[in-house]
């Protein structure tokens, strides 16, 4: 079948019956509100560990949920996303224990026989990532009620394609009070064909799979290095998944799997953060803990801004001596230009020698930080899904708002190269994706501070 289009039937019978009250659940999760003040900075110079990646992390932790027993997963960034995950799951049942080893986090998740198959707005609103309990729920206790995530910064952000491919797996829908509500007598195998490689379908489908009775075959699957982080967890497990990390995938669904350890693949998107802010304030830095393989396109338009960058071993060297050039970018679906890169290749484009053109070909809506980037004085304008940047040397530090997480950081960066403070707010969005960046950013020569409000 196609995962295209799916619309949840309404149900007049189903009533919101959350076992838990909410509110308990959610007050040790709510957001804390921050803001990050920026000076210009001179150039950077120094090491950085990079964290586990935040994607990766969120679903490793949605699949603890497939197998009863101590699950252990290393690397896990010390970030705001992962305590709300942390809070979806412990209103399931789970019970979770954070360790500190060698500057990293260790998630301990006890998953024991009984679990509540429910997932309540009041998290998943924060985090929509947390729809990703929805295929392990299914596979194991044959039901799930997740609030249903609405719109956010990036525009609609439906997740029909995760419910159609779960219908084709034998799974049913009803739409009810703002909840989705899954269930299922035993999920079958089946070939599903996704219109759109989905990240979150592709995960979503890979969890259901792998525990129902026969063979699944996801084609167009999305071939992020997450989804194969994902997979090879899974594969420890007991799991059989073959392909991931290629657009076709087939799962032969196993009675049951086993809890393990894993370690989290380090974060790109970090990478990408701390390289557009060499970008921008110039100098010479050594980032550890990466996966350079996952960086080609990231490191191949950075060489065309004039950044010399080159892979030693597990670790990154770059190195930025002159004002960037004017370049063109694009995102794609990997193994092309990730979308969260391009607000961060955009800051440093406001400071290159020339016009630039930079193209969004994932989320139509995500332009909500240009508006911000003009109030620093850029040059810059939204054309359809085009933004045009004609590069000036400097920007002017100005009080802006983070509109979300990867826009958050990119302005942080921007904030490196202006004049003056640049007071970036709501940088709990910042929080929701980034381990210490302040402190990782001061360690390297950039002033600058988070404050908490
Ligand atoms: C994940 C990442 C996000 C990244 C994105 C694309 C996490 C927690 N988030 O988000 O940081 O920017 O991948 O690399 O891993 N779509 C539909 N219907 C669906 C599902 C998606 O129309 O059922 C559309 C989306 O609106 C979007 C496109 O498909 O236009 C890609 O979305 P998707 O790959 O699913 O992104 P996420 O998994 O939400």
């Amino acid at each position: 079948m196609c995962a295209r289009n799916f619309t949840p039937k309404f149900s007049r019978n189903f009533t919101r019956s959350c076992r838990v009250p909410a509110r308990s659940i959610c007050q040790p999760y709510l957001i804390r509100m921050s803001r990050y003040l920026v000076q210009k900075s001179g150039p950077l110079d120094g090491e950085v560990h990079i964290s586990g990646a935040k994607n990766s992390a969120l679903k490793l932790m949605a699949a603890c949920l497939l197998a009863e027993g101590t699950h252990t997963l290393r690397n896990v960034p010390d970030i705001a996303d992962v305590t709300l995950m942390s809070g979806v799951l412990e209103a399931i049942g789970l019970s979770i224990t954070r360790k500190q080893e060698d500057h990293t986090t260790t998630l301990v998740i006890e998953r024991g026989p009984d679990v509540q198959p429910e997932a309540p707005y009041e998290l998943v609103e924060k985090m929509r990532a947390s729809t990703a309990v929805l295929g392990p729920l299914l596979a194991t206790v044959g039901e799930a009620r997740v609030a249903m995530p609405g719109g956010d910064d990036f525009g609609a952000r439906p997740i029909d394609m995760h419910l159609a491919g779960l219908e084709a797996l034998g799974a049913s829908f009803e739409l009810s009070h703002g909840d989705i509500f899954g269930t299922t007598d035993g999920l079958v195998g089946a070939e599903i064909a996704l219109d759109y490689p989905s990240v979150g379908a592709t995960e979503n489908l890979l969890m259901a799979a792998v525990l129902a009775s026969g063979s699944t075959t996801i084609i167009n699957a999305a071939r992020e290095p997450e989804i194969a982080d994902l997979a090879s967890f899974l594969n420890r497990m007991g799991a059989t998944v073959v392909g991931a990390g290629t657009s076709r995938i087939d799962i032969v669904g196993v009675p049951e799997l086993r809890a393990v350890e894993h370690t989290v693949v380090p974060d790109r998107l970090e990478v990408g953060t701390f390289l557009a802010a060499l970008g921008i304030a110039g100098g010479e830095l050594t980032l550890h803990n990466t996966r350079p393989d996952h960086l080609e396109m990231l490191v191949d338009r950075l060489g065309a801004m004039g950044l010399r960058i080159s892979p030693e071993g597990d670790s990154l060297w770059a190195m930025s001596r002159s004002r960037p050039r004017a370049t063109d970018v694009a995102t794609l679906p990997y193994p092309g230009l990730a979308t969260d890169f391009l607000p961060l290749l955009v800051a440093v484009l406001c400071f290159a020698d020339g016009t630039s053109y930079a193209t969004e070909n994932v989320f139509a809506g995500r332009f909500g930080y240009v508006g911000e980037f003009a109030r620093m004085g850029a040059g810059i304008r939204v054309e359809d899904h085009h933004l045009v940047i004609d590069g000036v040397e400097s920007l002017s530090g100005a009080p802006v708002r983070a509109p979300d997480i990867r826009a958050g950081a990119a302005l942080v960066v921007a904030g490196l190269g202006a004049e003056g403070i640049t007071e970036v707010r709501d940088g709990y969005h910042i929080d929701r994706g980034y381990e210490r960046l302040e402190e990782k950013l001061r360690a390297i020569g950039a002033p600058v501070e988070r404050v908490d409000d």
